[in-house]
């Protein structure tokens, strides 16, 4: 069991890699979030992004950013584009032909920033948007993207033990649109979004959990991000938000509308570099 209390711990200053979504669009349905008919504001798309970025900057994290690549209109999305623990870089290896290129592209930004130990791999995962990197494990998820065989191949690498879990929702098709971590030792989710048998890990490991509603998840309110105080999550998420603010959390409500007609939020434009030096 991981003890969790107090929930609002001191924030920690973090280094995210953002792409800017220059060539953000919705072609093809990957998701059930995804309608190519209903069409994007592309320039408010870039606007809300922006202001996500500058929040970061003001909660006094430190942003990097991976160039777009025209043809990718997913590549906004940069937690799909890999793993990092401890400095260790897991590569993606995406499940739709449509992104597959983002799994070589983020290989080489981190090649470039510098990083050494990177792993190209052999399974299907889809980076941080099915890991969630807690202090002593890590949780993983399969059933819409990543294959299980992948989290094997991640603990092992990266050695830290990975936990299996089963999502069975198809609008909740990556992990982090289920399950955030509030910090290192706590995790917010919506229960329904998994198989009963992962549920059952979920309460057995996180009985002091919170537990979000349906109408948080159906606005993607648990694709958030913290950083142990200050939450930054979808606007629409109001509830959730209270929820936090009584638990003493700041909470930073963001629109992010335009981006979530691809299926994605605030986390998932958000890949977190463990390996900032405090
Ligand atoms: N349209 C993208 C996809 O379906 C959205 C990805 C959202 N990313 C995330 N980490 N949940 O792949």
């Amino acid at each position: 069991m991981i003890r969790s209390v107090p929930s609002s711990n001191a924030p920690r200053r973090r280094h995210y890699l953002m792409c800017r979504p220059t060539y953000f669009a919705v072609e093809y349905t990957i998701n059930p979030w995804m309608d190519p008919d209903v069409g994007v504001d592309r320039d408010r798309a870039v606007r809300q992004w922006k202001a996500l970025r500058e929040l970061y900057r003001r909660l006094g994290h430190r942003v990097s950013e991976i160039a777009p690549i025209e043809g990718l209109p997913d590549m906004v999305f940069a937690a799909n584009g890999g793993l990092v623990v401890d400095g260790r870089v897991y590569g993606a290896r995406f499940a739709s032909a449509e992104r597959t290129p983002e799994g070589p592209a983020h290989l080489s930004w981190f090649g470039e920033a510098g990083y050494t130990r990177t792993r190209e791999p052999k399974h299907v995962n889809e980076g941080e948007g099915d890991f969630v990197v807690l202090e002593e494990v890590i949780l993983a998820a399969t059933g819409f993207r990543t294959e299980a065989a992948a989290h094997q191949e991640a603990e092992n690498f990266l050695d830290r033990p990975v936990i299996t879990l089963q999502l069975v929702d198809p609008r909740f098709y990556h992990l982090d649109t289920a399950l955030f971590a509030l910090s290192e030792r706590q995790i917010v989710y919506y229960p329904d979004a998994f198989s009963a048998g992962s549920r059952r890990v979920l309460n057995a490991l996180f009985p002091e959990a919170l537990l979000a509603t349906e109408d948080d998840a159906a606005v993607l309110g648990l694709n958030a991000v913290s950083d142990g105080h200050n939450v930054v999550l979808a606007a629409e998420a109001t509830g959730l938000a209270d929820r936090l603010r009584s638990l003493g959390h700041a909470v930073h409500p963001v629109e992010l509308d335009e981006l979530r007609k691809a299926g994605g939020g605030v986390k998932c434009c958000t890949l977190e570099l463990r390996d900032t030096p405090d």
